[in-house]
């Protein structure tokens, strides 16, 4: 196999790092790469902050209390959760958010095809919601890794703005696989900005976009994880006629 293959082949999103530290250096090199990324016009609307050691660590924590403060949220009457959500600065990103409730189709389905495998792999019964939400809860500690990244765009691109950062990405993550670092693009790291703001200086028109955690794969199982992927047959617009 060639390069290319290798590389592309290993990727695949990572939910279980070892807590050792990534050397600046290498981060730097990774971000190198992405930076080789193609954009509109190399317009290259966007902006990272990475976090590690003790940052990393305080941002985790802050934003694994707000999970957990969303999940006794979940259960509150409207009126009490709208004083939760001030109380303890819940509420979420607003230009960028994730989308709450089911997805339409067919992407419902693949999304729920690919937790149920996830879930089967990791010994969680599909209504255990507890397993599921402890689960999710490693979302906010970056599955323990020492790095995590976040990606803002400037929202002034429009859609540009969102196809360059995701290609930025894919280049990210391609060149951290390349290294023997593995990554996990993360939505849920998109969610709540706040404790990004305690700790860094981000550009007034800059909006958050998503998150990333990057570090070295354990060999726990879950990363051996392969969701399935639709085919050609699914990918291709047939021709008319
Ligand atoms: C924009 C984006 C957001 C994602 N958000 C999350 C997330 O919050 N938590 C998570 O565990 N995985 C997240 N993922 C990873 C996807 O679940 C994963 O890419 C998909 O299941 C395909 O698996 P693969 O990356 O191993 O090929 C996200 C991926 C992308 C591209």
């Amino acid at each position: 196999m060639n390069t290319f293959d290798t590389v592309n082949d290993s990727r695949r999103s990572i939910r279980s790092f070892a807590t050792t530290p990534v050397p600046a250096s290498l981060i730097d090199d990774i971000l190198n790469d992405a930076l080789k990324s193609p954009s509109s016009s190399n317009t290259q609307p966007f902006k990272v902050i990475v976090a590690t050691g003790e940052v990393c660590q305080n941002i985790g924590q802050q934003l694994s209390r707000k999970f957990q403060q969303s999940l006794i949220m979940k259960k509150q009457p409207a009126p009490l959760k709208l004083y939760s959500a001030y109380k303890h600065n819940m509420f979420i990103n607003k230009k960028y958010p994730s989308i709450l409730g089911k997805y339409p189709q067919p992407f419902q389905e693949r999304r729920i095809n690919t937790g149920v495998g996830l879930y089967e792999l990791l010994g969680i019964e599909r209504h255990d919601h507890q397993a599921r939400d402890d689960f999710m809860a490693k979302n906010f500690k970056f599955f323990d890794a020492p790095a995590a990244i976040w990606i803002f765009v400037d929202p002034g691109m429009t859609f540009t703005a969102l196809v360059d950062a995701g290609i930025f990405m894919q280049t990210l993550m391609l060149s951290a696989t390349s290294k023997g670092l593995g990554t996990c693009a993360q939505g849920s790291l998109g969610i709540w900005r706040e404790p990004l703001d305690q700790y860094f200086d981000i550009p007034e028109k800059y909006e958050l976009l998503c998150g990333l955690s990057l570090g070295y794969p354990t060999d726990d199982p879950v990363n051996s994880y392969i969701p399935p992927k639709i085919d050609l047959e699914e990918l291709l617009i047939k021709a008319k006629g």
